[in-house]
Parts: structure tokens; sequence; C-alpha cells
């Protein structure tokens, strides 16, 4: 029995939470949800987006489940990642059947760094203009790398790559890209490094000479975008964000006022989030059914929501995934 902290949170969000949770229901393993609350709706009735109270709640749970917020996302997610020190944010780039991607079998995995780096929030105004700093720690580097590391190890992938620009940024990105050639040495995964604006451009002309792209936390925030691009589609794109103690799972989407009250979200970037959230817990069996099932349902096309070209609603699809999951 797992204890999961539950935060719909806004638009969408909550129609993409009800719909994960709904396929969950079909799991062999037992989990125990604490719904909380945070985003627009919430502060709008209180004042405060988030309440320490979520906090805590997240704090004590296992793994939490995020929905979306909306305007408040950075008081939100922002603070949250924070607050439970979640130093990695991890972003697969996987090409599912159903959208288009170029190649067609893109498979990588960008570990970012979502503590520090230009993301600090020290900025100060100066006589013309303003500062931003960036911090770059030994720790957090070293923590970063060891991450990527064992990750590769536990997931059978076989080489990392730290992306950095240490050739400009020379003491900031040096100290990044030695802590990485330093971990590197207790392990036997093959290594390499690349200049960010080069990556920029073979993530384009050659994605598949990636493995695992390990990087600061702006770098990473843009290439993890740029990757989403390519396998196309935010409503098929998870992520997960992981500390010490705790793992945070979330779409990368957000509220989408645009289509939000009328039942079609897509629901796989939440339900892909789920599966990262099994492999956190070493439920690997049951995460490769969950995708599994998922895949086939994209694969036949035919229960599927409107972005992917169907005329399925949020919680039809959903079912499907859930029979095709019992089915597993
Ligand atoms: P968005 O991700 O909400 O929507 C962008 C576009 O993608 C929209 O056209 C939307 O309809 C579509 N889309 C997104 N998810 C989809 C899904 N599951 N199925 C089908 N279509 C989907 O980003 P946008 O419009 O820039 O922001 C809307 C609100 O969400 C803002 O208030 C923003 O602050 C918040 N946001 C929150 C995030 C979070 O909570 N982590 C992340 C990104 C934005
Ligand atoms: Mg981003």
């Amino acid at each position: 029995m797992y204890k999961i902290a539950v935060i719909p949170g806004d638009g969408i969000g909550k129609e993409v939470m009800e719909a994960t949770l709904h396929v969950l229901d079909a799991s062999d393993i037992e989990f125990e949800y604490i719904f909380t609350d945070a985003g627009d709706e919430y502060a709008k009735k209180t004042g405060i987006p988030l309440p320490q109270e979520t906090i805590d709640i997240v704090k004590q749970s296992k793994a939490c489940l995020f929905g979306a917020a909306g305007e408040t996302a950075a008081d939100v997610i922002v603070k949250l990642r924070r607050e439970l020190d979640l130093y990695v944010n991890l972003r697969p780039v996987k090409a599912y059947p159903g959208i288009k991607s170029v190649p067609d079998n893109i498979d990588f995995v960008i570990v970012r760094e979502n503590t520090e780096g230009l993301y600090s929030g020290i900025e100060e105004y100066i006589k013309d203009g303003a500062t931003a700093v960036r911090i770059i720690t030994n720790q957090a580097s070293e923590r970063i790398c060891r991450y990527a590391f064992e990750y590769a190890k536990k997931t059978g992938r076989k080489k990392v790559t730290a992306v950095h620009k240490a050739n400009v940024l020379k003491k900031t990105d040096g100290i990044f890209k030695d802590n990485f050639y330093k971990v590197a040495q207790d392990f036997t995964i093959e290594t390499d490094d690349k200049y960010v604006d080069a990556t920029a451009m073979f993530l384009i002309t050659n994605p598949n000479m990636f493995d695992i792209i390990v990087t600061t936390n702006l770098f990473g925030d843009i290439l993890s975008d740029e990757g989403a691009g390519l396998v196309g589609g935010l409503g098929l794109i998870p992520s997960a964000n992981i500390g010490e103690n705790q793992g945070l799972f979330e779409p990368v989407h957000g509220s989408a006022p645009n289509i939000a009250g009328k039942g079609i979200a897509n629901p796989s970037a939440m339900i892909l989030s789920a599966v990262m959230m099994l492999d956190y817990l070493d439920e690997n069996k049951e995460a490769r059914k969950l995708e599994k099932a998922l895949i086939t349902v994209l694969n036949d096309k035919k229960v599927v929501t409107m972005d992917l070209g169907g005329n399925a609603t949020t919680m039809e699809m959903a079912a499907e995934i859930k029979a095709k999951y019992i089915e597993e």
C-alpha cells in the first residue's frame, strides 16, 4: 500500500487526474490517495495558491500525482520543487504510436538539474538593467550527474552525455563538467559531452545519438521542450520531479483553459506520468503493463481524443486503456 498525495489542480488537470485514477483502479497495486488542493481555484477562495497543508501532505507521502495549475503554476509547482528539494527533473522523449515524430524511433531521456543554475531566483536591478545569478555548486552537480548514471544503470541505457557551455561559462560549467567526469569514473557506461548550442542542432538532425542527457537547469528546460516538439503533442508528454524522499509526477501540459470543461483532454500525459510513478516505486512490471495498454490504444486509433485525430472523450479513452490494462 502506497500513500499517494493527489493534487488535481485546475482546468484539464482535474479531468486527466480523474481519468488516470480510473485507470489505476485496475492495478494490482494498492494506493491510498490523499486529495489536496493547490492552484488558481483554491487561490480564488482563500488567497493562497499553495497552502502549507498541501506541502505537508506531499512531504508525508511516498509520491505525488499533480494535474496542472493555471496562472498560479509558478507559485505552486516551482515552489513545491523547491520546498521538497526535488532536484531531478526527468523528461523522457519517446515516440509513441499515433503521433508524428521525426525520426519515428526517438527514445532518449533528459535529466535536468532542478534546484539551481539560472533559476536560483537571484535577480537584481543595476544602473542600466538587471543581473541574474547563475549558481552552480559541486554538491548539486555531483548529485544530478550521479542520478543520471544510476538511472542509466537501472534502466539499461548505454550512454550519458553532459550538455554545457564550458568554453564560455568557464567557471560554472567547468564545475559541472568536472563533476560529470568525476562521477563517470564510478560507472562503466559510455560518456561524452557536448555544447548546448550544438546539442540544440543535433536534437533535430540526429536525435538518436543521445541516450541520456544530463544538464543544468535552464539548458534542460529549453532542450526538453525541444524534445517534446520532436515527438509532437503536449497531450503525450509526462515528467517526474524526484528528490531523496519523494517523487512528484505531472504532465508537461498546463490547465488548457481553451478546452477545459469539455471532457476532451487527452489523458495520456497524465497516465504516462503515473507510469513514471510506478517505475519510481520499483513496480516496473505494473508500469510496463500500463504503458503497453496505452500503446495498444494509441495504435488502434479507435478510441482516442481529438488532438490525436479521434472523437473520444477523456473518460472514454481512459476506459479503453483500463480495459486493455486489465487484459494485460
Ligand atoms: P497548456 O499546456 O495548458 O496548453 C497549450 C495547448 O495545448 C492548448 O491549445 C491546449 O488545448 C493543448 N493541450 C494541452 N494539454 C492537452 C491535452 N492533455 N489534451 C489535448 N490538448 C492539450 O499551456 P498554456 O495554454 O500555455 O497555459 C495554460 C495555463 O496553464 C496557464 O495558466 C499556465 O500558467 C498553466 N501552465 C501550468 C503548468 C503546470 O501546472 N505545470 C505548465 C504549463 C502551463
Ligand atoms: Mg519549460
